[in-house]
């Protein structure tokens, strides 16, 4: 028997940690074997996708260092789902179409190429399609109140840039049947009982 492949999207500050491992434990209470993971990865490209975030790099680089890093989460999660396993991803494929869509849109538009559309045919490539995808939306003036409650702001944590980022999760949404938007501007126990209502709807 294969696995369940679900996978949580959403600005920084959205909750899908959080939300994402409640999720693995109700459904390992229900008797599921669960493999809980993350993107950027927790093996050495994963590593080197977090060195980079401080280092000057070419926002090329930055896209294919986190193609690299889930090409090769890839092969561990179809190994997981082989295994009969429900694997629950937090970030994934739509995390570099959604940011490195938006850091690559101009340099990509002056070329005749549409960021988005190139980023989500370069996944298709190598990634597991999930079976669903919870985007947990909010606004990034609510993402931005809660990320500067952690410390220092990563440079993915700008208002402007965030707005883009949300604006093409919301496209790639309305291409992606698999892609079910929750309002995660809500109380953490409504999102989690929508979030649990969409799984339970395909399982
Ligand atoms: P995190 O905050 O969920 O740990 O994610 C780390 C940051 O990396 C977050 O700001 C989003 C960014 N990111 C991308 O820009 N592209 C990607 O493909 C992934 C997986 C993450």
């Amino acid at each position: 028997m294969r696995g369940i492949f679900i996978t949580f999207e959403g600005i920084d500050g959205c909750g899908k940690s959080t939300v994402s491992k409640q999720v693995a434990s109700i459904l390992q209470e229900r008797g599921k074997e669960v493999y809980h993971t993350l993107e950027p990865s927790e093996n050495w490209l994963g590593q080197a996708v977090r060195r980079s975030y401080t280092e000057e790099i070419s926002p090329y680089t930055e896209l294919f260092i986190f193609m690299a890093d889930r090409a090769t989460h890839t092969e561990r999660i179809k190994k997981e789902l082989s295994a009969g396993k429900t694997v629950i991803s937090d970030r994934y494929c739509d995390s570099s179409t959604a940011y490195q869509g938006a850091l690559l849109h101009e340099p990509l538009a002056e070329q005749g190429i549409d960021s988005v559309e190139w980023i989500m045919k370069m996944n298709k490539t190598i990634i597991r399609e999930p079976d669903i995808t919870l985007l947990l939306d909010i606004s990034p003036e609510i993402s931005l109140k809660r990320v500067e409650g952690r410390g220092e702001l990563s440079k993915f944590e700008k208002q402007d840039y965030l707005e883009k980022v949300r604006a093409n999760y919301l496209r790639i949404a309305k291409a992606e049947s698999r892609i079910k938007i929750i309002d995660a501007d809500q109380p953490v126990d409504k999102v989690l009982a929508e979030v649990m209502k969409a799984i339970e709807e395909i399982l």
